[in-house]
């Protein structure tokens, strides 16, 4: 006799999943393209379809409305090709916004674009003094934002963002090139506090890191590399569905074996930049 999901999830001892629809800030990507080289996934050399770009840009916009997601879009700028990676716009925790201040020129500007967009949308904006690429390294987990390092946001901006927001902030060393933010490493799958719950790839962290990271979350889903090399972790989470790159077919049954339930949308094009579903998805956290 076969079982349900339903079923199957509670004999193997896992939380019922709840999905909270989110609200989240995109960026068309009409002005996509690859013309330097601030990680190892970038090459200029290569040819990109802008079209293409789009085509899968917008099933992860559909997907999330058909998820019950209010997404709400920042006008893409010519010059300006990154800027479709919305999560390191900024981070958001309720009506205020911490402004991200990029590591590398050619995404200097992005700054001030996203800030002007939630001064517009009604957000108190705090201007960083510190380097900072936003949520591609802020995750909040619980009542804590867990903070990478190593490659883009500055240790000191972590000291900026535990001042902004009076929340604890765990700060986590990258070590891998390929996975310079955070959110290529770790995934928050459940954030509500009391029921915390993440994905991470361990060999992305050094030591320390990983060891805070196994005393925080003994229960986390620990990926494979070949999940992670296709970026799987840069997924997006309501708590129940999890949107994650489709090619991590591995970590998707992992997700199902926890209770999740996992959509998977090709963003191909958008990986020849570096980033995937999450990069593409900024949350703002009523
Ligand atoms: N080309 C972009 C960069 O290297 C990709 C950003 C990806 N965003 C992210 N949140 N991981 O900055």
């Amino acid at each position: 006799m076969s079982i349900t999901d339903e079923e199957a999830v509670a004999r193997s001892g896992e939380p019922e999943r709840t999905a909270r629809p989110r609200t989240v800030l995109m960026c068309r990507p009409e002005h996509f393209a690859v013309v330097y080289r601030i990680n190892p996934w970038m090459n200029p050399g290569l040819p990109t379809d802008t079209s293409l770009a789009v085509r899968q840009w917008q099933r992860l916009h559909d997907t999330y409305r058909e998820l019950g997601f209010d997404v709400r879009l920042i006008e893409p700028l010519e010059g300006l090709p990154d800027m479709i990676y919305a999560a390191n716009g900024g981070f958001v925790i309720g009506n205020v916004a911490y402004g991200a201040s990029f590591a590398y020129p050619e995404r200097r500007p992005e700054g001030p674009a996203y800030m002007d967009w939630f001064r517009a949308n009604g957000y108190e904006v705090i201007v960083p003094e510190q380097v900072n690429e936003g949520e591609g390294d802020f995750l909040l987990v619980g009542d804590t934002i867990l903070a990478g390092t190593g490659f883009r946001s500055s240790d000191a901006s972590h000291d900026e963002l535990a001042r902004v927001f009076g929340r604890e902030v765990l700060t986590l060393r990258l070590t891998d090139p390929s996975f310079y933010h955070l959110d290529t490493a770790l995934a928050v799958l459940d954030s509500t506090p009391g029921q915390e719950h993440i994905a991470y790839l361990p060999s992305a962290f050094d030591p320390p890191s990983r060891a805070r990271l196994e005393e925080r979350f003994p229960d986390a889903i620990l990926v494979t590399d070949t999940d992670a090399a296709v970026l799987g972790l840069n997924a997006f989470s309501d708590g129940r569905n999890v949107v994650i790159a489709s090619r991590a077919a591995g970590f998707a049954a992992q997700l199902r074996e926890h209770g999740y339930d996992p959509i998977g949308v090709d963003l191909s094009e958008l990986l020849l930049g570096g980033g995937g579903v999450k990069c593409c998805t900024l949350e703002l956290r009523r």
